[in-house]
């Protein structure tokens, strides 16, 4: 069944579109990637399918209702949720107050033991509970934006390059909690523009994007390659 569906979608910033009739689906339980060059239209796409950009043509639905002109806060309550590229965390809140206001559609119960929880994801959040999140490293303030956007138990998640700049142990690491999360019984569309090859063994699909228009939608086991990004980058450069 299709949750997420983009269907011929423009959006941009004033009044100059960046994305050219976009059409992409997400179905139930399923992962698909969203791949391009820096500057394709990725993030500006995320910010459309969540609200945070108007769509100046098309239509968006989610599980069959039409969220074309819908809120951000409908979205959520509808069961989105997203993990921004940048500005994802409250720097001069504490790891535990990012969490805790994460949480706060949740009941006081509920929100005590998602943050628990979200420490036994990742002890490494659980050892600076009281910094501020403006003194995390970048993976750490990775694992943040993960733990607050999942916390809730979305059904759908948006992951705008968690893992870019990363050292490889932690994009390993943060990459598994990904991968148990969907198959937790989530949908995910996880926007990579370094290191394909380290998530697209776990995507089901994979879109991608460069001049803000989708050139190739691809099951993931066809670019399982370099030869075969190498070969699908280079057309893209021509
Ligand atoms: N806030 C903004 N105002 C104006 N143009 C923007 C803004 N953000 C992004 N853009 C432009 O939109 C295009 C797509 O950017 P973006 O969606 O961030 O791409 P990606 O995430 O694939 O790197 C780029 O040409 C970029 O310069
Ligand atoms: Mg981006």
């Amino acid at each position: 069944m299709t949750l997420l569906d983009l269907k011929g979608i423009e959006t941009g910033y004033g009044k100059i579109p960046v994305l050219h009739s976009v059409d992409l689906r997400v179905d139930e339980n399923e992962m698909v990637a969203l791949i391009g060059p820096n500057g394709a239209g990725k993030t500006s796409l995320a910010k459309a399918a969540f609200g945070l950009l108007p769509a100046m043509r098309g239509s968006i639905s989610f599980d069959g209702e039409d969220l074309t002109g819908a809120t951000t806060a409908r979205r959520i309550h509808l069961g989105m949720a997203m993990a921004p590229q940048v500005e994802n965390t409250f720097p001069e809140l504490t790891v535990d107050d990012n969490l805790l206001t994460s949480f706060s559609t949740l009941a006081p119960e509920d929100s005590a033991a998602a943050v628990e929880n979200a420490y036994a994801l990742f002890p490494r959040l659980a050892e600076r509970r009281r910094q501020s999140a403006r003194t995390l490293s970048g993976g750490e303030r990775q694992m943040l934006a993960f733990a607050c956007a999942s916390g809730t138990k979305p059904r759908f998640l948006l992951l705008d390059e968690p893992t870019t700049g990363l050292a490889p142990t932690i994009v390993h690491s943060l990459v598994e909690r990904i991968v148990e999360f969907k198959d937790g019984g989530a949908s995910i569309l996880w926007i990579i523009e370094e290191n394909p090859l380290e998530v697209l063994p776990y995507v089901d699909r994979v879109y991608v994007l460069s001049n803000g228009t989708v050139k190739a939608e691809t099951k993931a086991e066809d670019l399982l390659s370099e030869e075969a990004l190498r070969t699908l980058f280079f057309g893209l450069e021509e």
